[in-house]
């Protein structure tokens, strides 16, 4: 029977990779990325299309009742780097963090620009205090 046998060299870089990939984004980082997307620029009818997938759980209707937060009309700054939040595993959920790892950065900034731009409708029974 063989005997797993990890060369003591390898074995230490092994560990430097894998204490760098655990290490949390700084936010001079997470700056310097949300600039890079941004840069990318808007298209917005790209942005439309991929927002169709997120219409489904984030109601365009601001209501009390909402439990999924409103994403329309927030600045694209913000909304990046929530997403980019998401994608490297610093803000927690299961959802979110599916939705936004499938994201690449053309696609969010597409999205960013156009969720931007597009105004939440305020509800009937809306007492939220975004209307
Ligand atoms: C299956 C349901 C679902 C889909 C689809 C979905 N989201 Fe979300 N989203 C959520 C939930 C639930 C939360 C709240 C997560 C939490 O509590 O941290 C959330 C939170 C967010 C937030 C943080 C908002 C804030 O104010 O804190 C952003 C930004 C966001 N989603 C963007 C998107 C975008 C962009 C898409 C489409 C590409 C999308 N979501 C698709 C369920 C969804």
């Amino acid at each position: 029977m063989h005997r797993l046998w990890i060369n003591p060299s390898i074995g230490s870089s092994l560990l430097v990779i894998m204490l760098l990939v655990a290490t949390p984004a700084s936010a001079e980082n997470m700056t310097q990325k949300v600039e890079q997307i941004l840069a990318l620029g808007a298209d917005d009818a790209y942005g439309e299309y991929l927002a169709g997938e997120c219409i489904a759980c984030h109601s365009r209707t601001a209501d009390a009742s909402d439990s999924i937060p409103m994403i329309y009309g927030k600045p694209p700054e913000t909304l990046t780097a929530m997403l980019l939040a998401f994608q490297m595993g610093a803000r927690k959920n299961p959802t979110m963090q599916s939705v936004a790892e499938a994201l690449n950065a053309a696609e969010i900034a597409a999205l960013v620009f156009y969720l931007s731009k597009t105004e939440y409708v305020c509800g009937e029974s809306t007492s939220s205090s975004a209307c």
